[in-house]
């Protein structure tokens, strides 16, 4: 079984990305940032980790309003380094791990946090400027992550009973998982700063020392404090340090800490702490009966014959070609496929087996290649074919053999709009 071995938690300020690219080490006055994150490094590379799950929030970089949520969890295989205005960082991408995270998230459903998923989207300051100064990157990263952002940024946010008890969620995530993985805890931001409005340049070191002690003797006090309660006495957006109550929750209620440092350079206090997890071994009946919570909703699913559920593993696996044909709703690209179906796929990278199962309209080997059915409309609108056509011949029938199993069975119809008429519409 997987197990956690240790939280760390640190600020995530630009700055500390600056210092890093700007190589500061022997400045005196960013010089103590490293000298506050060289204890961590150190106890990172001595207890190797297998993976780290990071808790970090993005900052309006690769979330935007369109779409806001308050948990997601990063499946992807891999995650770049976002461009937040003038270029992204000089760092390598870091690896994802779908199966431990996609287990996670099974996990974290099964015990009612709803979350959300994503893949392909780059992680900004909130994860790579703490990682930069927390492990070498030379020659790429030590270990894969799992990066998971909270939404802070937008009201309403999620309170600090509530990551506290996402933290407590992800220990028997992790503990459930079957691999036998060291996991680091590893959770970014604060602390006191307040960066808008007339109240910016906002400090308070005293209550950073405060709060210091209650994550590492006290962290239930801390979850009955309010987000503003915790406003008014660290600055607006230090409310963040919810964050770290979702790595103090997934430890052991008693730590043994290793490392605590705290210096306050320019608007945010930049605090570093390193915790040892007592965690005790879970007893095998806990572990089973997490794994039956996870396997509830879905048992059976394998009996139905032609069924295939779109997990996250699926997602992960059929991301490419599915992307590609989600582009397909904006009219330009659909009328780029239309002029040039090869070239199409080609520049966006899909492989021979894509292209062809696409070029010759398999309907059922896409499906079995991992494409959702409602990209396979979608497909099937865009190239005049109905979504009657999808269906015989997914289960391997003429479209006429098709239509007289059915109550209309001249019904022909497709989701396409104005410019490609297919039929009546359903
Ligand atoms: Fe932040």
């Amino acid at each position: 079984m997987a197990r956690i071995i240790g939280g760390i938690a640190c600020s995530h300020t630009p700055t500390i990305g600056f210092a890093h690219d700007k190589h500061r080490r022997e400045d005196p006055v960013w010089g103590p940032i490293f000298a506050g994150f060289e204890p961590a490094r150190q106890w990172l590379e001595a207890h190797q980790p297998d993976v780290a799950v990071v808790v970090y929030n993005d900052h309006v970089t690769a979330f935007f309003f369109d779409h806001y949520s308050a948990f997601a969890l990063g499946v992807g295989e891999r995650f770049e380094v976002a461009d937040e205005g003038g270029g992204p960082r000089e760092l390598p991408g870091i690896a994802g791990h779908p199966g431990l995270a996609a287990h996670i998230g099974e996990s974290l459903v099964a015990d009612e946090f709803d979350m959300a998923f994503f893949q392909d989207r780059p992680l900004d300051h909130g994860c790579f400027s703490p990682l930069s100064v927390l492990c070498r990157h030379d020659g790429g990263w030590p270990f894969p992550i799992v990066p998971l952002q909270v939404g802070v940024v937008q009201a309403p946010s999620p309170s600090a009973r509530r990551c506290y008890r996402l933290g407590q969620a992800l220990r028997r995530a992790v503990e459930s998982y079957p691999a036998d993985l060291k996991v680091v805890v590893i959770a970014t931001g604060g602390l006191s700063h307040q960066v808008h409005g007339e109240r910016a340049g906002f400090n308070n070191p005293g209550w950073d020392a405060e709060f210091l002690e209650l994550i590492e003797h006290d962290p239930v006090r801390l979850t009955e404090m309010t987000l503003a309660e915790l406003a008014t006495l660290g600055g607006f957006e230090s409310a963040e340090v919810v964050m770290w109550l979702v790595m103090r929750g997934a430890l052991s209620a008693s730590v043994t800490r290793r490392h605590r440092s705290y210096y306050l350079p320019s608007m945010t206090g930049i605090a570093t702490l390193v915790f040892d997890n007592h965690s005790s071994p879970p007893t095998p009946g806990e572990l089973e009966r997490q794994r039956a919570r996870i396997a509830q909703q879905s048992s059976g699913l394998e009996a139905l014959e032609g069924t295939y559920p779109f997990t996250l593993q699926r997602s992960v696996k059929a991301y490419r070609i599915n992307k590609f044909l989600h582009g397909l709703v904006d009219p330009a690209s659909r009328e780029a496929f239309r002029a040039d179906e090869a070239g199409a796929m080609r520049d966006h990278g899909l492989n021979d087996v894509e292209r062809d199962l696409i070029l010759a309209r398999d309907w059922r080997a896409l499906l079995h290649d991992g494409v959702i059915f409602f990209l396979l409309e979608k497909l099937a609108a865009v190239v005049g074919q109905s979504n009657l056509h999808v269906y015989a011949a997914m289960r391997g029938q003429s479209l006429s053999e098709f239509q007289k199993t059915r109550n209309a069975p001249g019904a022909v119809y497709s989701v396409s709009g104005r410019d490609q008429p297919a039929g009546p519409r359903r």
